[in-house]
C-alpha cells in the first residue's frame, strides 16, 4: 500500500516551495580570509538573502592588499571598514575622484554627487555625517539663510547647511541652486568647504520599518518571490 503520510509529505514540500519560502538563509557566511559577513551583507549565489552582494571572498591571497569591493550601479568601491553592531551597519571606503577634487581645492566638487546603493523593501544606505552644500548662480543674488555659511571664491556662490533645515530661507535655495550632500570629517564647519570636507565615506544600513521590526526580534529579513519583505526565524 502507497503510504499516505509519504504524499503528505510531499505536498507540505510542495507547499512550502510555492509560498516563496526558499532554502534557509543563513545568519553569517564565510567570506574566505576577510571573516564572517552577516545581513544586510550576502553571497554573489544568494543575492536573495541580502541587500549588498559582497565580491572578492575567494580571493585567497592576504598579500595580493585585495579587499573585499561591493558594487554600486556600474562603479566598484574598495572597502576600508566594516562597522556591524546588532543592527547597525556602516561600509567606509574611499571615493577616489572626490578625494582629487577636494586635494585641489577644485570648484567642481560642488557637482560631485556619491552614488548610493539602490533602496530596495529591506531598507536603504544613506551617507552619515553629512552637509548640505548648495551652489548658486551668482546673478541670483540668493541670501544666506540663517543656518547656513558661504563662501564666494569659486563662479559660482556655496553655501554650506546642516542636512536637515527648518529655516524658511531654505526653499529659496533648493528652488534656484543645485544640491550635493557631502560627508564630513568631524572638524567645525566654516567659511571654508576644503577644511572639513571628507572623500572617507560612511554609508549607513537603514534597515525598512518592516524588517527592523523583524531584526529587532532576532529573525532574519529578505526577499520572497515577489520582491517583498519575508521575515523568517533565524537558524544558527
Ligand atoms: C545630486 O543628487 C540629488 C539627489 O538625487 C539631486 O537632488 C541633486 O540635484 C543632484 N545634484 C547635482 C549637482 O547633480
Ligand atoms: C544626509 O543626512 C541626512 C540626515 O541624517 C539624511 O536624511 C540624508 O539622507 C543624508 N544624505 C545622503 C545623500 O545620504
Ligand atoms: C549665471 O546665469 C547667467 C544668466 O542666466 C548666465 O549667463 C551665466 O552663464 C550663469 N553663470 C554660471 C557660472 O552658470
Ligand atoms: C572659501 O574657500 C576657499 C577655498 O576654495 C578658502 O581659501 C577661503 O578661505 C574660503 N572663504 C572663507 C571666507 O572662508
Amino acid at each position: 500500500m502507497f503510504p499516505v503520510y509519504m504524499f503528505i509529505m510531499v505536498f507540505l514540500v510542495w507547499v512550502g516551495n510555492g509560498n516563496g519560502h526558499k532554502d534557509d538563509c543563513p545568519f553569517w557566511f564565510d567570506c574566505g580570509n576577510h571573516g564572517k559577513f552577516g545581513y544586510p551583507f550576502t553571497t554573489l549565489q544568494r543575492q536573495d538573502c541580502g541587500i549588498w552582494p559582497i565580491h572578492g571572498c575567494d580571493d585567497r591571497n592576504p598579500n595580493s592588499g585585495q579587499g573585499v569591493t561591493l558594487k554600486i550601479g556600474s562603479w566598484w568601491i574598495k572597502v576600508r571598514n566594516f562597522e556591524m553592531q546588532s543592527i547597525i551597519t556602516i561600509v567606509y571606503f574611499i571615493d577616489d575622484h572626490l578625494n582629487h577634487l577636494l586635494q585641489s581645492d577644485s570648484c567642481e566638487t560642488f557637482n560631485h554627487n556619491i552614488s548610493l546603493p539602490p533602496s530596495s523593501p529591506l531598507g536603504y544606505f544613506t551617507i552619515n555625517n553629512n552637509i548640505t552644500i548648495f551652489k548658486c548662480n551668482r546673478t541670483r543674488q540668493v541670501k544666506t539663510p540663517r543656518t547656513f555659511l558661504k563662501n564666494t571664491s569659486c563662479a559660482c556662490d556655496i553655501f554650506m547647511g546642516p542636512p536637515h533645515s527648518d529655516d524658511v530661507s531654505h526653499n529659496s535655495l533648493a528652488s534656484s541652486c543645485s544640491m550635493v550632500q557631502l560627508p564630513v570629517n568631524g572638524y567645525a564647519v566654516s567659511a571654508n568647504p576644503f577644511a572639513f570636507l571628507t572623500a572617507d565615506i560612511p554609508l549607513q544600513f537603514h534597515p525598512s520599518d518592516e524588517c527592523f521590526q523583524c531584526l529587532g526580534a532576532g529573525s532574519h529579513c529578505h526577499l520572497d518571490n515577489q520582491r517583498k519583505p519575508h521575515c523568517a526565524p533565524r537558524y544558527f
